[in-house]
């Protein structure tokens, strides 16, 4: 198991979405093992609202994402659910509404956020940790979209991310097959960053968010911002934004204590300011 911190954890969706906060790290866990944390409704709201909670907490500097047990990351949208919500059209147009609004908080996150990936990461799980800024997997996963293999059509943000982080032909290898591929081939096509052996998985991502938290809350929000214009049509590009955030870093307090920090040789307290 992995020695996720459960200590004061607040709780969504029946207790299917928690999430906590220690030392600037917040930490949201998907918590239906026994459904190998496959995404209902209930969960996908549980999560923007974990995402709100933590963007407005001064506190977090760095988001975790992570599913219970040891199983599965996110094993896709609850496939139950399907029949009552998502059986034709315009049923299927109301239920994207209601979770991409969620995935759509993901996608413009202030904050740098962390996937933490075990088992199964499939259909949704993937698009949840392909909205999130950089993945962290086990030995142990298996990744796919198997969308094609329930006749649905997995979306244009979904497919955008995809594609960007694998490139053409294994999006379609993957869209048209259905297939999973496991860590290796993963992080091999560039679907995620690092693989560590399953035990170490807890600790390499926790190392990567506590190096991320001590760094300059405003130059990772420089970074961010600049990466994610780099992502759009350049006629849609927001330069004023990369502009203005440079502004903000050059002008910060945070600039002055890191230049300090490195003439007197000691660490640096960045306060996001
Ligand atoms: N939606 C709803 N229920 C799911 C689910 C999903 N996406 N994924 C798993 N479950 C449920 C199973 O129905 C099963 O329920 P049961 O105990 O009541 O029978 C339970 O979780 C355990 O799953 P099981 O298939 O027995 O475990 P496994 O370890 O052998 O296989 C998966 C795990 C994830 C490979 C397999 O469950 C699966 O293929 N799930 C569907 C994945 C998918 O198509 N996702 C895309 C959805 S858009």
């Amino acid at each position: 198991m992995l020695d996720i911190p459960n200590s004061a954890e607040t709780s969504h969706a029946d207790g299917k979405i928690l999430h906590s906060v220690r030392d600037g790290v917040g930490v949201i866990t998907f918590n239906n093992p026994d459904k190998r944390n496959a995404m209902s409704l209930e969960m996908w709201e549980g999560l923007g609202l974990a995402l709100v909670e933590l963007r407005d907490n001064p506190e977090v500097r760095v988001v975790i994402l992570v599913g219970a047990g040891d199983k599965a990351f996110v094993s896709g949208a609850d496939i139950s659910q399907f029949e009552k919500t998502r059986h034709n059209a315009a049923a299927s147009e109301e239920y994207s509404k209601r979770s991409e609004a969620q995935r759509a908080l993901l996608a413009s996150y202030p904050k740098p956020t962390i996937a933490c990936i075990r088992g199964f990461c499939l259909g949704g799980g993937m698009q949840v940790a392909m909205l999130a800024d950089i993945r962290i997997a086990s030995d142990t996963c298996q990744f796919g979209i198997p969308a094609a293999k329930l006749g649905i059509a997995y979306g244009y943000e979904g497919l955008k991310h995809l594609v960007s982080l694998v490139g053409l032909s294994w999006a379609r290898l993957l869209m048209y097959t259905g297939m999973r591929i496991d860590s290796g081939e993963a992080v091999r096509i560039g679907l995620v960053d690092r693989v560590v052996p399953d035990t170490e998985l807890w600790d390499a991502t926790l190392e990567i968010a506590r190096i991320i938290s001590g760094n300059a809350p405003l130059a990772i929000q420089a970074a961010k911002i600049t990466i994610a214009q780099v992502l759009k049509d350049p006629d849609r590009r927001d330069m004023d934004a990369i502009r203005d955030i440079g502004t903000a870093c050059m002008d910060s307090e945070d600039f002055r204590e890191g230049r300090q920090a490195f003439m007197e040789k000691r660490k640096p307290q960045f306060k996001g300011r």
